[in-house]
């Protein structure tokens, strides 16, 4: 399934941003993108850090699927399921190929939160059986959390790789620790000094969700490989918008969503280093991941198989594989050289508006298309999207996908909390450190 546009060449040596000519054919491969809001105008959505649009291809492979090959995979002896397990392994295939990972490594989840509390429910179980004294050795060494252990996360995550480390701290008596943000956002180099001797896992986001700043993943990389720490990155808002090399990166884990990236809701993936995953303890249990099962006892399947228990998303990720086909076929370059320029141009043209101020980094470098910024005449809970009267320097869907400092494009932003958890405290220090 290939986009049906024509296919920008890059120039030599450097990715170019799409002509016009190409930007009209992508934007008419988007069906919604031809309705109306408002009383007949035409739909701009700036909504896609939340969730994308859906192109032709991945509309039509999902149908295709259903209509001609739907059945359960890995479990029947007929010709229709030895063709659904086919496609749904070809799906693996791509998105392996589409993020630099081998296939093995690719686990399908519903999304990119399941995918993260995948990885630090494994740490869990491990550290229980640890407890318990059972469990493969080589596992607990590698998972098993004991009093005292660190696990960094940064000031920049999303909830879904938050909270997940919260619990797990809290469960096994582990501390959480985090590497701070300059004001303009980006992680702060002086604050990488909280991974130390006893950090066991760095959790980051490749882009924040809230400012689009890339984070310096190699940085953080170096860190903890230093002191041996298992890295997790969130990679859910870069893997649509920027070439992702799992392998190049040298993280052990990677986790996105499919809805994010123009595939359907119900699936993500999450990445993990082979010899990490054969380590890993299952997360959810029951069919579909097992080997020999007897009334007492269970043997599992290897990886990917053993995290993917119950019937699979199968439809979901027939639509991922065309979503990643069409990434492909457009040229991911291409989209960053295009989004690079976008982001310029809004940054030069928002600096001229009196009273806007734009939250995170000012230079398009090292940056995603999004915008979060502050107006004069908003309102706390009109925070992320200035609906306005025509006077106003705000414009409706002028929105950021902001979630982390407390505010949504969708809804109303909280107001401040008194700071009895360290996630409002954050929440407060960072409406603080942004004057908003
Ligand atoms: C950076 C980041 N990480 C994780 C998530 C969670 O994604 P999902 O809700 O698809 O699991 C989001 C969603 O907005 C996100 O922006």
């Amino acid at each position: 399934m290939t986009a049906a546009h024509p296919q920008p060449a890059p120039a030599a040596g450097s990715a170019r941003s799409l002509s016009a000519a190409e930007l009209a054919a992508v934007r008419a491969d988007f069906p919604l993108l031809e309705r109306t809001v408002r009383d007949g105008r035409p739909l701009v959505y700036l909504d896609t850090a939340a969730t994308a649009q859906k192109p032709r291809a991945v509309l039509e492979a999902e149908r295709h699927f259903y209509e001609r090959t739907n059945a359960a995979v890995h479990r029947g002896a007929h010709q229709v399921a030895e063709e659904a397990t086919e496609v749904y392994e070809a799906a693996r295939a791509a998105v392996a190929g589409f993020v630099g990972a081998d296939e093995d490594e690719i686990v399908w989840t519903k999304n990119a939160t399941e995918a993260l509390n995948l990885v630090s429910h494994g740490f869990l179980s491990a550290t229980l059986d640890a407890r318990l004294g059972r469990g493969e050795s080589a596992t607990s060494e590698r998972f098993a959390l004991a009093e005292g252990d660190e696990i960094v996360v940064t000031e920049a995550e999303h909830h879904a790789n938050l909270v997940p480390w919260q619990q797990l701290a809290a469960r096994t008596g582990a501390t959480l620790r985090w590497i701070g943000l300059t004001d303009e956002g980006r992680l702060d180099p002086e604050t990488f000094s909280v991974i130390t001797e006893r950090t066991r896992i760095v959790a980051l986001t490749h882009a924040s969700n809230v400012t689009g700043a890339i984070s310096p993943v190699a940085d953080v990389v170096a860190h903890a490989r230093r002191v041996g720490a298992v890295v997790v990155l969130d990679a859910c808002q870069s893997a649509a918008h920027l070439p992702l090399d799992v392998h190049g990166l040298d993280v052990d884990f990677a986790a996105f969503s499919g809805h994010k990236m123009l595939a359907p809701t119900g699936v993500g993936v999450l990445y993990g280093r082979r010899e990490l995953l054969e380590l890993l303890p299952p997360f959810i249990t029951g069919g579909s991941m097992v080997e020999v099962v007897t009334m007492a006892t269970t043997t599992f399947m290897p990886p990917p198989n053993r995290f993917e228990a119950g019937t699979q998303m199968v439809a979901q990720t027939v639509g991922m594989h065309a979503a990643v086909e069409y990434l492909h076929g457009v040229g991911m370059e291409s989209f960053a050289a295009h989004e690079e320029e976008l982001t310029r141009l809004l940054l030069d043209g928002i600096a001229s508006v009196p009273g806007v101020r734009v939250l995170g980094p000012t230079d398009p470098v090292d940056r995603l298309a999004w915008w979060p910024s502050t107006s004069r005449g908003c309102t706390r809970t009109m925070w992320a999207r200035c609906s306005t009267t025509p006077a106003s320097p705000c414009a409706w869907d002028i929105t950021v996908p902001s979630r982390c400092i407390g505010g949504s494009a969708s809804t109303p932003r909280p107001e401040p909390q008194p700071a009895s958890t360290p996630r409002l405290t954050r929440s407060r220090r960072s409406w603080r450190r942004w004057g908003v």
